[in-house]
């Protein structure tokens, strides 16, 4: 059982992406997509350790958040004590009112819930988001490989402060790397599974649109080219 220990040490390795550019550049193109006005209540879904829902607030919107995760809703909060982020499980019914937010988001998460249960989940996304209201959602491929990531990482580092800086900054990534990789390997062994289920080419894509959301873009490869990022309206 993996105890909450665990879930903090997992957490605290987590945000060391927040140094790695390809994450920055998903955040703000998940951003981009959402096109934020001011005071707009945006739901982000698996909101984690809060850091697409800074980038939300950063650009005018008001985030709430939900996660499954005591940890990293506890880190969040430190990061943003003002924040609005509720403990709960998105294969459950959402606690929030029909057409209750003008957004909704939700980045690296759904590949979490099992395949069978994501078209509840939503379900409820269109139930709680108002109509015109735009989702956006982005998820990992099926052929992702963390070291593409890496090396786009390191080559725009490279471009932009040179060798040494690169070498410094590898250094500083070996260890948490290693630790990831180990704790991911931990959850799942613990979810006994042993994979998580990634998205397939155009699943994103006919999720959206099995359940009932129009509009529904292109599929935008991001994340280094490791996740798709699809977007939608409640019509
Ligand atoms: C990889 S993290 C992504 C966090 C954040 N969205 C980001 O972009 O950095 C996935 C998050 O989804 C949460 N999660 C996974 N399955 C969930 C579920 N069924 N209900 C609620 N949260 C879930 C995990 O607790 C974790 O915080």
């Amino acid at each position: 059982m993996l105890d909450t220990k665990f879930w903090h040490r997992y957490f605290q390795v987590y945000d060391v992406l927040n140094m790695v550019i390809p994450y920055q550049e998903l955040l703000v193109s998940v951003c981009d997509e959402l096109e934020i006005k001011s005071g707009e209540r945006i739901l982000e879904a698996g909101s984690g350790t809060g850091n697409l829902a800074l980038k939300i607030k950063e650009r005018g919107g008001a985030p709430v958040g939900i996660d499954m995760s005591q940890e990293g809703i506890s880190i969040h909060k430190k990061k943003d004590p003002g924040t609005e982020v509720v403990l709960g499980n998105l294969t459950d019914k959402l606690p929030f009112q029909d057409n209750s937010f003008d957004k909704i988001c939700s980045n690296n998460t759904l590949y979490a819930i099992p395949r069978d249960k994501r078209g509840s989940v939503m379900k409820e996304f269109y139930r709680i988001l108002k109509p015109g209201g735009k989702v956006v959602i982005s998820n990992i491929i099926d052929s992702f490989s963390p070291f593409a990531i890496y090396r786009e990482h390191i080559s725009k580092e490279f471009k932009r402060n040179g060798l040494v800086y690169v070498l410094r900054n590898i250094l500083k990534f070996i260890k948490p790397t290693i630790k990831m990789f180990y704790y991911n390997h931990l959850i799942r062994k613990e979810h006994g599974d042993g994979d998580f289920d990634f998205f397939k080419e155009g699943e994103q894509k006919k999720l959206l649109e099995e359940n009932g959301f129009g509009n529904i873009s292109d599929e935008k490869k991001v994340y280094a080219g490791q996740a798709v990022l699809t977007s939608a309206y409640k019509i």
